[in-house]
């Protein structure tokens, strides 16, 4: 079913490089074409196979990710509790023009042009690129800074430059959608998006902005095909928010993405946490197995992660690829209702990386405060290559292997989180390309050939009992924070 795709988009993406070449220097995205008729995006996200990374903790910072920017803090008084936990505090901490001048060095530094010369050469086709609701308006008091904006758009330049399509994604919003440090935000256990309609109607807002700048009538032709997706929110947390509100604002802004856009591109949904087959009559015009014609064109976005619980970081690497197997068996039954990816993964099997729970907090793995499993196993080492035992290696080469294998096939397809960080290798896709993790070109398989392991020595122990399935392991994704 998918081969058929992947040919057709590559026949597209040739016509584009043959038609489109030698004339993207100097356009700015933002030239008026008079033209406002609805363009048909030749990449519905039926026909196309995503294979994406992140451009995480760029335009929206995480300590883990770039920790030097964070550490900052502790040179002085090497007093921890001076280290802010999220992009807010930093620059609220800082004040407005010191936090400018560093966020503006971090912002024209740690992307550029040759990361998305090499994005492309490593087999990818696009990038998914989170961006907060600050880069556009700002709260009333709010101490973040603006010119993420600016980035955004040389960063779409450049991926059309490389034939890579682009995703933009709101990742942040007034009050935080999820109360985790990646929304600009941390506010653990309390998600204070939906407290003031204040804060709702900014993100209308602000997500009104992103479609008419990247799917209005003002865009350069050129970039039709490029932004292939806007996703609408990331990571509502369903838990501590109520289900009817997050359907709500979804519905909102599917219809005035549709309204606003003159690009039939596709709105982007993250599941919110629900359980797989929860969004198949949304936005659905699913009739029957023979009839699943598409005329939405949006897409479902999991996410899946098995290190945020003690049971999932307690599993045997048999476990693991047992638990994506049964996951990806599951999105694989929406795929007639609509289109969905796994549009967040990594070669995490820990924890470990320091920050990865946010700043302060320990890990589970070692069954560090705030969590009080049994410790598992050392993190000591976890970013040192050279202390890496042939065991880890081969177990997360298989993880990754797995991953490949099941999104590619029974799904649209994958985004890893992240393209780059400073330090970790277990969330860093340019790492474990230089280090031979990442399979390269990406259908290359060492260990796993059509969901079958065949390198199962026994030296590893026989698989103990399933203790898990993806849905123990979602459930305590729940717990990230707690
Ligand atoms: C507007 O776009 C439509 C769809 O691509 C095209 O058929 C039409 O010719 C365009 N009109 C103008 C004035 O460019
Ligand atoms: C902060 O500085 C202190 C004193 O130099 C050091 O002991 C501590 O490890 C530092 N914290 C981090 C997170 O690096
Ligand atoms: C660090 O700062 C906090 C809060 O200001 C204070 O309570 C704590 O005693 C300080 N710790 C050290 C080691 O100075
Ligand atoms: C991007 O940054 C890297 C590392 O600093 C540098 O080697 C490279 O030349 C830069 N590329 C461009 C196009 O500026
Ligand atoms: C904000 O919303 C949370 C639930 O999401 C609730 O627990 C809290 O009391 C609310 N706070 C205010 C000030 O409304
Ligand atoms: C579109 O272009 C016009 C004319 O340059 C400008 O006034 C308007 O603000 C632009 N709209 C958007 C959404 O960028
Ligand atoms: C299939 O379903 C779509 C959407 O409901 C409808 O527009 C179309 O006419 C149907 N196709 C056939 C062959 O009945
Ligand atoms: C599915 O729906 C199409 C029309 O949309 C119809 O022609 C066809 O008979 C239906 N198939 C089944 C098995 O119900
Ligand atoms: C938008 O795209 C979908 C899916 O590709 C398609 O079915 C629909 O007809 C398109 N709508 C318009 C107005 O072109
Ligand atoms: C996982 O376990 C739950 C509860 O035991 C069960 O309902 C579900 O069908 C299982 N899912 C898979 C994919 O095995
Ligand atoms: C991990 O699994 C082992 C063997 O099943 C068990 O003895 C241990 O208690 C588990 N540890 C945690 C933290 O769940
Ligand atoms: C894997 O599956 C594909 C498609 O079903 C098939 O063509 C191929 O022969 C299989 N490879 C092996 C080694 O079984």
């Amino acid at each position: 079913m998918f081969a058929r795709n992947i040919l057709l988009s590559s026949t597209l993406i040739f016509l584009l490089v043959i038609a489109g070449y030698g004339s993207c220097e100097d356009v700015s995205i933002h030239k008026r074409n008079g033209n406002d008729s609805i363009i048909q995006s030749s990449f519905s996200s039926r026909s196309f196979q995503y294979r994406g990374v992140a451009l995480g903790g760029w335009l929206v910072l995480e300590p883990y990710i770039t920790p030097s920017l964070f550490l900052e803090f502790n040179k002085t008084g090497g007093n921890e509790s001076d280290i802010p936990v999220d992009e807010y505090h930093y620059c609220k901490k800082l004040g407005s023009e010191t936090a400018k001048k560093r966020l503006e060095k971090h912002w024209s530094t740690f992307y550029n042009e040759s990361d998305f010369a090499l994005i492309k050469q490593y087999g990818l086709n696009m990038v998914r690129i989170p961006i907060g609701y600050w880069a556009f308006e700002k709260m009333k008091g709010d101490p973040y800074v603006q010119g993420a904006q600016k980035y955004l758009d040389k960063a779409i330049e450049w991926a059309h430059k490389y034939d890579l399509k682009v995703w933009v994604d709101l990742h942040g919003v007034p009050g935080s959608q999820n109360g985790f440090d990646n929304s600009g935000y941390r506010d653990i256990g309390y998600p204070g998006w939906l407290n003031k309609t204040e804060n709702v109607d900014l993100t209308y807002k602000v997500l009104h902005q992103i479609y008419s700048k990247y799917g209005g009538h003002n865009i350069t032709s050129e970039y039709y095909d490029t932004i292939l997706g806007i996703e609408v929110i990331n990571e509502p947390f369903s838990p501590k928010l109520p289900i009817s509100d997050i359907k709500d604002y979804y519905n909102k802004a599917y219809d005035d993405g549709r309204k606003t856009q003159v690009i039939n591109n596709t709105i982007v949904f993250h599941d919110a946490f629900k359980p797989m087959g929860y969004w198949n009559d949304f936005l659905s015009s699913y009739k029957n197995e023979t009839n699943t014609t598409d005329i939405y064109n949006i897409l479902i976005d999991h996410h899946h992660y098995e290190v945020f619980s003690a049971g999932g970081l307690n599993q045997t690497i048999e476990q693991h690829i047992k638990s994506i197997k049964d996951l990806s068996s599951d999105i694989e039954k929406e795929i007639p209702h609509h289109p969905a990816v796994v549009g967040e993964w990594s070669a995490a099997l820990t924890d470990c990386t320091p920050w990865l729970n946010g700043v302060g907090l320990g890990s589970r793995y070692e069954g560090q405060a705030p969590y009080d499993n049994p410790k598992i196993g050392s993190c000591k080492d976890i970013n040192n290559w050279s202390k890496w035992s042939k065991k880890d290696k081969v177990n997360t080469r298989k993880f990754i292997e797995i991953q490949l294998d099941q999104y590619e096939s029974k799904m649209n397809g994958w985004i890893f989180w992240c393209y780059k960080t400073e330090d970790t290798i277990e969330w860093d896709f340019k790492r474990l390309v230089e280090l031979g993790l990442m399979p390269q070109p990406l259908t290359q398989r060492k260990y796993i050939v059509n969901g079958t392991d065949t390198n199962t020595s026994s030296k590893n122990g026989s698989p103990t009992a399933p203790l898990n399935n993806w849905t123990i392991v979602l459930s305590s994704l729940l717990a990230i924070f707690i």
